[in-house]
């Protein structure tokens, strides 16, 4: 695997495969590499002849009063991660080297973009389409990978690719969870000992949000305030959402009578940690 920082060196090596017929897959990273993103690379490597992972904390996706400068970052690790997953080629570069002086054009998705984290972290998905359009257009991939971990994200740039016509197809890949049920993320690292077990909340109220759904219950009120009941028991966990929502447009629903998402959003501490289920109504 190589290691390589330019926009240059990685249309030199896309090139130089595509020359030998090769597909290409791209799974877009801010590294600290878990399993999560690790299956992330597998899959990509099952379905692709070459791999490109990109490791890049963007700071532009991150709010003034968000965690840009802590993020976690070991890129020795991830290094070694990604080529005993099978990627081929590691990107890793610096901010000056994607967003040069007088940057000045963005990507707005309008409407998906709205509610859930959307409506939490103004900019931050406009951050996120800048920085996978760049992406997309520096690695030409056949396919790009992204958790459902992220199912707003996943949307948005279900829909982005659609309205702009990247010629890309979107795989979402399922939640990669630790043994105990949380869902692996690089901020569980933020967590102290109690915080971490605190954190298994969201789990468990997601669980109980879709045994009522499992057991025939439609309505999002009664969903939600089981959801928030099994929250509320937590005492270190403060709500930021709980939501039912279309699972295509991110839109609100009232009762579930096609596929949904049940998403939430919970501070345990200051840490600001993210979780949600796919319901799929027959
Ligand atoms: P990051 O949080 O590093 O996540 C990279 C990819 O890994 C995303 O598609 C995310 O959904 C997926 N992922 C993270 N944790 C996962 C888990 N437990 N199970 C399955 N997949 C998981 O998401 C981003 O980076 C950025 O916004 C990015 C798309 C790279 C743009 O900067």
């Amino acid at each position: 695997m190589e290691l390589v920082t330019t926009v240059q060196q990685v249309r030199q090596q896309v090139k130089a495969w595509r020359k030998e017929g090769l597909t290409v897959g791209l799974v877009p990273t801010m590294g600290f590499l878990h399993e999560g993103h690790q299956s992330l690379i597998a899959r990509a490597a099952k379905e692709n002849d070459r791999v490109v992972v990109s490791v890049f904390v963007n700071p532009i996706q991150f709010g003034p009063n968000e965690d840009f400068a802590q993020y976690p970052r070991d890129l020795e690790q991830d290094s070694a991660l990604c080529e005993a997953t099978g990627a081929s080629l590691l990107f890793h570069p610096e901010p000056e080297e994607m967003y040069p002086e007088h940057f000045s054009t963005h990507v707005d998705v309008d409407g998906v973009t709205e509610n859930l984290c959307g409506a939490r972290r103004p900019g931050h998905f406009r951050g996120v389409c800048t920085v996978v359009s760049k992406l997309f257009h520096i690695v030409a991939p056949d396919r790009a990978y992204f958790g459902e971990k992220d199912a707003q994200q996943l949307a948005v740039i279900r829909r982005m690719v659609r309205d702009l016509n990247f010629d890309i197809e979107i795989v979402g890949c399922p939640i990669v969870r630790e043994a105990d049920g949380l869902a692996k993320s690089s901020r569980n690292t933020y967590l102290s000992p109690q915080e971490r077990r605190a954190a298994l909340v969201l789990n468990r109220a997601l669980t109980a949000g879709r045994t009522a759904m499992e057991r025939g219950e439609r309505r999002a009120q009664a969903i939600l305030s089981i959801i928030r009941d099994e929250l509320d028991e937590e005492e270190r966990a403060n709500v930021d959402y709980v939501k039912m929502v279309d699972s295509v447009t991110m839109e609100d629903v009232e009762t579930a009578q096609r596929d949904v998402l049940v998403a939430i959003a919970v501070y345990i501490g200051k840490t600001r940690l993210i979780d949600n289920f796919t319901f799929h109504v027959e």
